[in-house]
């Protein structure tokens, strides 16, 4: 296994190349898009994927499209979720929105093409693998990111606007919007190494709780943190009534069952036979997140 660094940068590295194979992309639409994809993300979930697959003794280069088509998705509803007909914001990843250097046409078709993109760069692996584990894959990252998915989160989310807060709604927002596309990128890592049915189950339960865990401390931060640590800006949610775990349960109880999640995500590893440090260490790290 290597470092959650190595991994990132892997990433980091290829995302550019990846995205122009795809052949010649006019501007602005290549600007766009280039723009949000490059630089200042954490990059978890293509790191998550890529480990995934190392712990499960998978290919890495093999897997390295799948993350980067991973981050692209990420970075597609990044710039629909700032637009100002969902959050309307003006700072992501320490720069001005999508929207507010390209204008609102070329951000929405910037989101689409990532999108697209994604998945043009998973099918021409899957098709080049000449196996069933990268359709498998595609599969696993295209579904969490879609309508039963990512998207049905997003819309939960802004159709839940200014209502009181109600748990199990908190709760559907949570696992969709967010903890969807940490369970595609564990799961599809280990489909790509081959991992059993079993394997993949606990992967996913330990993503689930990684990923409430994870959107906890994102509605935390948006109360308590910082806007240049976090390169976004704060106070957001209140300001629109977001239906938070926040609302739901104030600071502390927030900070709460971010632990218990952080817990659980751990547990979940405990049937796993290979080494699970990495995913262990990087659940307890949430507990200490600040961007
Ligand atoms: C932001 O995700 C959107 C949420 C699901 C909370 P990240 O916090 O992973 O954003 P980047 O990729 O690091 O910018
Ligand atoms: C966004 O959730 C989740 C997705 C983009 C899928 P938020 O609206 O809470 O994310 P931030 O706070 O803008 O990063
Ligand atoms: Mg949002
Ligand atoms: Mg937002
Ligand atoms: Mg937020």
């Amino acid at each position: 296994m290597k470092l959650f660094d190595e991994y990132r940068q892997m990433t980091e590295q290829a995302l550019i190349p990846m995205l122009s194979s795809l052949g010649d992309i006019p501007s602005p639409l290549w600007e766009a898009m280039s723009y949000s994809l490059q630089g200042g993300g954490k990059r978890i979930r293509p790191v998550l994927l890529l480990a995934s697959c190392d712990m499960a003794g998978g290919n890495l280069s093999a897997a390295l499209p799948f993350a980067c088509a991973l981050e692209m998705i990420h970075t597609y509803s990044l710039i629909h979720d700032d637009l100002p007909a969902m959050d309307n914001d003006d700072l992501r990843r320490g720069q001005p929105t999508n929207h507010k250097v390209f204008g609102e046409n070329i951000a929405i078709l910037a989101g689409d093409g990532l999108l697209n993109a994604a998945a043009e760069l998973m099918a021409g692996s899957a098709v080049k693998m000449g196996d069933l584990r990268g359709c498998r894959a595609m599969e696993i990252i295209m579904r969490h990111a879609g309508v039963t998915g990512m998207i049905a989160g997003q819309t939960e989310d802004v159709t839940s606007e200014g209502q009181p807060p109600y748990e199990d709604t908190v709760r559907y927002i949570h696992e969709r919007k967010t903890a969807d596309l940490l369970e595609a990128a564990v799961e599809a890592g280990l489909a790509l190494a081959g991992a059993q049915e079993k394997e993949m189950a606990a992967g996913r339960e330990y993503a689930l709780h990684l990923g409430m865990a994870f959107q906890m401390t994102d509605d935390l931060l948006d109360v308590t943190g910082n806007e240049d640590k976090l390169g976004k800006s704060v106070g957001k949610d209140q300001e629109q009534n977001k239906m938070t775990w926040v609302a739901l349960r104030g600071i502390d109880g927030t900070r709460e069952d971010a632990h218990r999640e952080i817990l659980m995500a751990k547990e979940a590893l405990a049937s796993l036979s290979w080494d699970t440090g990495f995913f262990a260490d990087f659940a307890e790290s949430l507990q200490e997140r600040k961007q």
